[in-house]
């Protein structure tokens, strides 16, 4: 599906967006019949209060205040999927970065996950208002579809092939060349650990190689595509197995922001990789205790085979290195720790260089896409060392798992120039303009502060 604006026909109408604080002066400045018909439908301007007026006068969307808008995004969406259908013109005061949020949440709000089941589709449709730039919005709505649509999609039908197809897809709809590297041939080309994590499903693992921009700085992205993550032969009990197929959130992430990139043109050169594997349980799967030689040419001790995500990324981050890109950022829903400690809605990230962080919380709030910053702590390195291997993929005593796998993906990349992202991919219930389901995060805050970051 596209998420577009619409173009303004004969029968568009307006829809104010007003502050429950502002809506007294407002109304008292409309005509008695609309300060009636307000008074009537107890109009207060909450968050989500919808009022269609008399006389095809258009309607009233409330925008709450400073104090309820603190507690959730996209509170024009929460009002707009309750208009009729039909065009509708946005009447507010918003600044630039609010108007540009409002109404990206609009298109947001007219997601539809349909592939197995007809969706009623959003009848309200805005007419892209003034001060906003149309085509940056709606390429930030795409990419952000794309991403749920990735992950709502489930394994039986996103097992590696699909998830190469739709890398595929993207990269001809912008004109990228792209390169997989699929099965035995991860091994004479140097994959070890995607090959390992990978080779026990039916569907074989694979490495993703999309280029796209041929000036600027490098920028590669790494996404962790595990299409299924059953935990292998440390296999996951059912409740933590049940929402494995967005364990190619990352992935998603990764790509929905590579449309944003490509849509918008940005000058970048533009790398994603994406180890696209089913942590499966099969004879050949691998073990507790192998001890397996990465493409960098550390050795692993796999302590547990559920620690799965660090061992494709480190493959793909040491290939991303070799280029010596300007940036390096990684997003993976790598640890359950990391969920334990922000919940759904943050994005846990990690970086060395404190400008980059600056960058990106300064665009984070300004896009309604908050992140949080975690520490790459040194110290904890004693952690995933375990004494017989370089490197213990999923160290025992239970403290900070998040952490303790940022500092093993850091190990197969340059630390100043090199973000990592823990994300969760999963929006548990709906909210406006975010329904239950699959969901971006950390893309937007990122497609916002990369000018920034890249020194464009
Ligand atoms: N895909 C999971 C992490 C995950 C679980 C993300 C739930 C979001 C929600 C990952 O592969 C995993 O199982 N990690 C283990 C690592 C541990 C064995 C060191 C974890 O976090 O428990
Ligand atoms: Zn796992
Ligand atoms: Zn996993």
């Amino acid at each position: 599906m596209t998420l577009s604006f619409a173009t303004p026909d004969s029968a568009t109408r307006p829809v104010h967006l007003v502050d429950d604080t502002a809506a007294p002066e407002w109304l008292a400045k409309q005509s008695q019949t609309i300060q009636d018909w307000a008074a009537t439908h107890g109009f207060k301007g909450a968050i989500g209060q919808t009022l269609l007026l008399p006389d095809d006068a258009g309607a009233i969307v409330g925008y709450g205040n400073e104090h309820t808008r603190a507690r959730g995004r996209f509170h024009l969406a929460a009002g707009a999927v309750k208009l009729p259908a039909g065009t509708y013109t946005l009447v507010s005061d918003l600044d630039a970065d609010a108007l540009a949020t409002e109404t990206l949440g609009w298109l947001l709000a007219g997601y539809r996950f349909d592939r197995y089941k007809d969706q009623a589709p959003m009848g309200a449709r805005l007419v892209a208002p003034e001060g906003i730039d149309a085509t940056r919005v709606e390429a930030i709505a795409n990419g952000e579809a794309l991403s749920r649509t990735l992950i709502n999609t489930p394994a039986s039908d996103m097992g590696p092939p699909d998830l190469e197809q739709a890398a595929r897809n993207l990269a001809s709809a912008f004109g990228a060349d792209i390169a997989v590297t699929v099965g035995d041939d991860l091994l004479t080309q140097n994959f070890p650990m995607i090959h390992t994590v990978g080779r026990a499903a039916d569907r074989a693992p694979r490495l993703v190689d999309m280029r796209w921009g041929g000036t600027g700085p490098k920028l590669t992205l790494v996404g962790k595509g595990v299409c299924f993550d059953t935990g292998g032969l440390n296999l996951k009990p059912g409740a933590s197995m049940g929402l494995m197929k967005k364990d190619m959130g990352g992935s998603a992430a990764v790509l929905g922001l590579a449309h944003m990139i490509m849509a918008t043109r940005m000058d970048v050169q533009l790398r994603v990789l994406i180890p696209a594997v089913e942590n499966s349980v099969a004879g050949n799967a691998f073990r507790p205790q192998d001890i397996l030689t990465s493409r960098k040419g550390l050795t692993v001790e796999i302590n547990n085979t559920d620690a799965e995500g660090r061992l494709v990324l480190a493959d793909a981050l040491a290939l991303a290195d070799e280029d010596n890109p300007d940036l390096i950022i990684s997003m993976a829903t790598l640890t359950g720790a990391a969920r334990v400690a922000v919940g759904p809605d943050l994005a846990p990230y990690y970086v060395d260089d404190a400008k980059l962080a600056a960058a990106l919380e300064t665009a984070a709030s300004a896009t309604a896409d908050p992140v949080w910053r975690m520490p790459f702590h040194t110290p904890y390195e004693a952690m995933i060392e375990p004494g017989i291997a370089d490197l213990d993929n999923a160290p025992k005593g239970g403290f900070a798992g998040s952490i303790t796998a940022a500092l093993f993906l850091r190990r197969f990349v340059e630390q100043n120039r090199y973000m990592h992202f823990d994300i969760y991919g999963w929006q548990p219930s709906d909210a406006p303009a975010r329904p239950k389901g699959g969901v971006g995060q950390g893309t937007r805050a990122l497609f916002a502060a990369l000018p920034d970051m890249l020194g464009l």
